[in-house]
């Protein structure tokens, strides 16, 4: 029996309706920007495997250093012990965060940094002694699937049977050139009602609402206005973290700095699962007290696991390397280059670009999940190209180490895809 035919005996994948989408394609090895098929096929990673391993698949440096922590300490509890991997992983991690963050909570992955965000802020107030219980947080933006993370996400795709049990989140639409004066506004009149905990956005990218990117001036002057009512704001940097806006992280193309900022997918370069919410020593302080309930009672089993850390401080070395940097900057040209071939053709409505994130609208109605959507991935997969449109955009998020000849074969089956639609 194939390796496809066994998945569906016992696996249930995520994001999937299995009446519709029995059929999973089994990948046995992957290398750099290339993933390999149970068949020997190759495709290009154009996404990254959903944005984690930058620095290329089965990176051999990152290899290198698991390989040897593993041998030396591979885990211990993170509650009453400490370790050198996340002592390591700190100073390192603090070194290039924006300057006012100073200290890292662990947990497993996006959504669980969101839901420690929100729940390091709520908990902020509380202890301070003010009851704070909403959050805003902008329309189509994606935070993560667990219940905070979703409550504050705007992205509803089938929510429907969770609704009700969400959080108390009040969204507001992405500023733009038009509408600022009313969000701005919508703004002032919910932070005057002196109830609110805290304002979590997608620092210039909305990830999955299919990279919409916005203005940093206009994030920068609705930060200015949170600040001033002492409202904590969380910049969820799961995707835009480690270098793929150009800078090492979103938040550092503004002046204005989150209190808050949530990390995971490419923190440990795709190699193993992991995430940390950073916070100022101001957020901190607020925890510290001589009774022990006002201390912050979460914590995962595998927090700061030795190996993670490991992987995720070979991955900060690999992104401040020369090699890397000068790869970041190679592919925002690459992509530049292309927007010029390709943003005036006739099925393209939009592009837009920010560092190493491209995205192409194609001006046809499509459902995410839809047909039309399919038979696009299918056609990138036919010619050897890992891309998922997310609905009517095209996007590529590409590992770093994405060869030129490897980009020009992402453009031109993009290009052949348009005369399929
Ligand atoms: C901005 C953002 N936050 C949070 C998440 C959730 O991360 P995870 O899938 O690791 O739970 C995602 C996932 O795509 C994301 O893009």
């Amino acid at each position: 029996m194939s390796l496809q035919e066994r998945d569906k005996k016992h696996l249930w994948h995520p994001l999937t309706q299995h009446k519709l989408h029995p059929d999973h394609l089994a990948i046995s090895k992957a290398k750099g920007a290339l993933l390999y098929d149970d068949n020997g096929k190759e495709y290009i990673d154009g996404i990254a495997s959903w944005y984690t391993c930058m620095y290329g698949h089965c990176n051999d440096y990152i290899i290198e250093k698991v390989h040897d922590q593993m041998q030396q300490l591979d885990h211990v509890v993170f509650a009453g012990f400490t370790h050198e991997p996340a002592i390591k992983l700190s100073e390192a991690l603090i070194k290039i965060l924006p300057k006012n963050q100073n200290k890292l909570f662990f947990s497993d992955n996006g959504s669980t940094s969101v839901d420690i965000a929100i729940k390091m802020a709520l908990q902020y107030h509380f202890n301070r002694g003010e009851k704070r219980g909403k959050i805003i947080a902008f329309e189509g933006g994606f935070h993560g699937d667990t219940f905070g993370a979703m409550s504050v996400s705007g992205l509803s795709v089938y929510n429907g049977p969770f609704e009700e049990f969400f959080i108390d989140v009040t969204r507001i639409p992405v500023p733009t050139s038009n509408n600022f004066d009313a969000v701005k506004q919508q703004l002032i009149e919910l932070l005057s009602s002196g109830n609110v905990a805290a304002f979590i956005y997608e620092p210039l990218v909305q990830g999955a609402a299919a990279m919409k990117m916005y203005d940093a001036g206009l994030l920068e002057a609705l930060l200015s206005i949170v600040k001033q009512h002492n409202v904590l704001a969380i910049a969820d940097e799961v995707m835009t973290g480690f270098g793929k806006t150009g800078k090492n992280f979103a938040s550092q193309h503004l002046t204005n700095q989150p209190d808050i900022i949530c990390l995971a997918k490419s923190l440990t370069g795709g190699m193993v699962p992991m995430a940390i919410t950073s916070c100022t020593q101001q957020v901190y302080e607020a925890f510290l007290s001589d009774d022990i309930s006002k201390g912050f009672f979460h914590g995962h089993t595998y927090s700061a696991n030795p190996i993670a850390c490991t992987a995720a401080l070979a991955g900060i070395e690999l992104l401040q390397s020369t090699d890397v940097q000068e790869n970041i900057n190679r592919i925002i040209g690459a992509h530049q280059a292309f927007d010029k071939r390709i943003k005036n053709h006739t099925k393209v409505s939009e592009t837009r670009q920010l560092g190493v994130i491209y995205a192409l609208d194609l001006n046809v109605e499509m459902d995410r999940y839809g047909d039309l959507r399919n038979k696009l991935f299918k056609f990138f997969m036919n010619n050897g190209v890992c891309l998922r449109p997310l609905g009517n955009t095209i996007y590529i998020l590409a590992p770093y180490v994405i060869t030129n000849a490897q980009l020009e074969k992402v453009y031109q089956t993009i290009e052949a895809a348009l005369e399929e639609v």
